[in-house]
């Protein structure tokens, strides 16, 4: 990888071995887009108005002055109207949305940002306060560029990694001025593509529907993906992709997006009428104004934009390859992994004992990690209290009891908390009414019976986390899960109105905090985040959790359709997958679905059988022979559940050698001609698969295809594995 600047046409190149990112700087000090794609080699100055060839539009043009000069025509290929800006301006010259907006102090919102200089080195600033990529194999470009009204700066990072073929982006306001500025909108990127024949491919979800798939054609008007409940985001996922016309699974032009945020965000995608696209990525602008006083600087959270020339498939793999290799928080000591987690199986309704029978039955189904769920703490009988008052309940439970006799038995134990909470009923909201986000003037939004802590105050932050240490250095505690499941209402500070826009934001950096905080204290201690199911399911989570709660809705076959999506844009190692009691499928069919993800169990295990206790460790068994293909391989989505009677899609090792197939119909379909083509095999090799235990060559299987046209009973999971064998047939 690398990043070069070359002076004489002021061009900047960010590239890989498979990918260009290429602007220059023109005579206004704007940034001027050439190319985002394929590598390929230098541009020269003919290229540039070859490029912006709109500008033969001579209505495109405006008198654009710098030092009350006008200069529009010495460039000749730039049009605010049309060429392809990376920083565009507010209130002058550019017409389809900026990428800032501040208000100045004569209450002005004229923003335009030019060049001054720019530094390459190769590591990458850590993000302070925010969670963000690391500094591995990495090479960054700074650009510093000040406002034309005021001395107001703005920096611009692109970070390139070996081996991913895109950038992470995100930009820093800094005020130079004497006075406090107001920025009211910043965005982590703009992206400016010549071409509008995309399809948006994204999720959105509610309560036990995570995360469902939906593609639609990108028009000339406004397309926009926005969350606006403060963090709780499973109405819509920070994550797309833009899928060209003519691109498909494995071939054409996909560009993938993302944000690392878990708060309220916004993904502006703007037609133009002369067919090109501007993309925007940043921090939702609704109700969102900072002040930002003299000498400080506000850091937008990072975004990531990947290019595919290979369709959908290569996209998902970046995205999984870019995670794992450097986002996602490790924790050794978990790597076979089989949780039982108390929640469907008991609820709130346990005690000592009840926990220690599950404790026993855990060992008889080789689970080596018992979570106990809600409940533990307080009077926590139901989700009415208690919230806040971390505290242990002893008539309830006898914590130490319980998780000495696990250790006992070698299998680790967790529990759950939900931090960032405050129960009406519970002694912390007695006596400190004012840590709740309320506004004095209006009754207050329960949910769940229960409010949201202020955490943009330090004093909030500190009381929680201070209870919540002396659970986990008083108890011997090995796995925590984080739990959200409420979104944020009345978010006003009464103390402090004038931070009052500001106020998701700075909630959000609350909890980052109190995350950071968390695994600071306790880094062999594995988290894993939850909210209400699978909501905040981010990038952002992903940096302080190895694991995310997929969904509450535990039933197998409903389980397709959620990982089915989640999986096009995060790795499967990071899905809370577990096998319920729920009615449909047997416990082997539900495994066959879970072990797509971080696999476990949820529900009484004291009322397994022997003959589930014989299913329960044969599935466990074909778990961990699959974990690290499944962890680490390249997932293939093959048959889409949301428009087809069936289900199907693959995991392939990086090597080649293995690879693992997933099927299941959603009805009974009797002798159906049914050809699957496998994906990313090597296609000069043979491969036996353990169905019909044929041996073909990768080739055949990818263009003949698995046959599966035989009587195929409904909700019935089919699990296919294939080898590379070595000898002749
Ligand atoms: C919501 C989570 O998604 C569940 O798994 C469970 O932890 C409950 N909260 C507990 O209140």
């Amino acid at each position: 990888m690398s990043i070069i600047f070359n002076k004489e046409k002021k061009i900047f190149k960010i590239e890989n071995n498979n990918f260009s990112y290429i602007f220059y700087i023109n005579q206004l000090g704007i940034l001027v887009k050439l190319y985002l794609g394929k590598k390929i080699n230098d541009l020269d100055l003919n290229s540039f108005s070859y490029i912006n060839n709109l500008n033969a539009d001579s209505y495109n043009f405006l008198d654009l002055k710098t030092n009350k000069e006008v200069i529009n025509d010495k460039d000749n290929y730039f049009s605010g109207l049309t060429s392809d800006i990376e920083a565009p301006s507010f209130l002058t010259y550019d017409k389809r949305g900026p990428l800032v907006i501040i208000n100045h102090q004569d209450n002005s919102s004229l923003t335009d940002f030019r060049y001054v200089s720019h530094k390459i080195y190769k590591d990458k600033k850590s993000l302070e306060g925010l969670p963000h990529f690391d500094n591995k194999d990495v090479e960054t470009l700074e650009i510093t560029l000040k406002d034309l009204k005021d001395n107001i700066y703005l920096i611009m990072y692109y970070s390139i990694y070996d081996g991913i073929d895109g950038i992470i982006r995100h930009n820093e306001i800094i005020n130079k001025t004497k006075k406090e500025i107001r920025i009211n909108r910043i965005n982590s990127l703009c992206l400016d593509l010549p071409s509008l024949e995309y399809d948006l491919l994204s999720v959105y979800g509610t309560y036990a529907t995570d995360r469902i798939l939906e593609r639609q054609k990108l028009t000339h008007n406004i397309i926009s993906i926005t969350e606006n409940s403060g963090g709780k985001g499973f109405y819509h996922n920070p994550m797309c992709m833009l899928i060209n016309k003519e691109a498909n699974d494995n071939y054409g032009e996909v560009i993938g997006l993302g944000l690392v945020y878990s708060s309220n965000f916004k993904f502006d995608f703007i037609g133009n009428p002369l067919n090109k696209l501007r993309v925007l990525i940043g921090i939702n602008d609704e109700n969102f104004e900072y002040i930002l006083d003299s000498n400080n600087s506000f850091i937008s959270p990072e975004a990531i934009i990947i290019y595919s020339d290979e369709g959908i498939n290569k996209v998902t793999h970046q995205f999984h390859d870019l995670i794992r290799e450097h986002i996602l928080r490790k924790v050794e000591g978990f790597e076979n992994t089989i949780l039982l987690n108390s929640w469907e199986g008991c609820m709130f309704d346990f005690d000592t004992n009840k926990i220690m029978n599950f404790i026993s039955k855990a060992k008889k189904m080789d689970v080596n990690l018992f979570v106990l769920d809600d409940g533990w703490f307080s009077k926590r009988n139901d989700d009415f209290s208690s919230l806040g008052d971390w505290e242990v309940n002893t008539d309830k439970i006898d914590l130490k009891k319980v998780i000495d006799y696990a250790h006992s038995l070698k299998i680790k134990f967790g529990i759950w908390i939900e931090p960032e909470m405050i129960s009406f009923n519970s002694d912390l909201f007695k006596e400190h009414p004012d840590y709740a986000l309320m506004d004095k003037d209006v009754n207050p939004t329960t949910l769940r019976h229960q409010l949201v802590l202020n955490l943009t105050k330090k004093e909030v932050r500190d009381s929680i986390f201070s209870k919540i240490c002396k659970i986990f250095d008083t108890y011997d505690i090995d796995y925590c899960k984080w739990d959200f499941n409420r979104i944020l209402t009345e978010a006003i500070d009464n103390s402090n109105f004038k931070i009052n826009k500001s106020l998701y934001h700075n909630f959000i950096l609350g909890t980052y905090d109190l995350l950071n905080r968390f695994i600071s204290r306790y880094p062999k201690i594995l988290l894993e985040t939850c909210a209400g199911g699978g909501g905040r399911f981010d990038l952002g989570m992903l940096y302080y959790s190895s694991q995310i709660w997929g969904s509450d809705e535990t039933d197998g076959v409903s389980r397709t359709l959620i990982q089915y999506a989640t999986n096009l844009f995060y790795p499967l190692k990071v899905i809370g997958a577990h096998v319920s009691a729920r009615k449909f499928l047997s416990i082997k069919e539900k495994a066959s679905i879970a072990m797509f993800g971080t696999f476990g169990y949820e529900l009484d295990p004291t009322k397994l059988t022997d003959e589930d206790l014989i299913e329960v460790k044969l599935s466990n068994k074909r778990f961990l022979d699959n974990k690290k293909l499944i962890d680490e391989g390249d997932y293939y989505p093959l048959i889409s559940p949301y428009n087809n009677n069936f289900v199907s899609f693959e995991v392939v090792s990086k090597d080649k050698k293995e690879l693992i197939f997933f099927f299941m119909n959603y009805r009974q379909v009797n002798w159906e001609s049914r050809f699957i083509k496998l994906k990313g095999l090597d296609k000069n090799k043979l491969y036996k698969n353990d169905y019909d235990n044929n041996i073909f060559y990768g080739d055949f299987y990818m263009n003949v295809g698995l046959n599966l046209s035989m009587g195929m009973q409904s909700f019935t999971p089919l699990i296919i594995k294939l080898t590379q064998v070595d000898d002749e047939k």
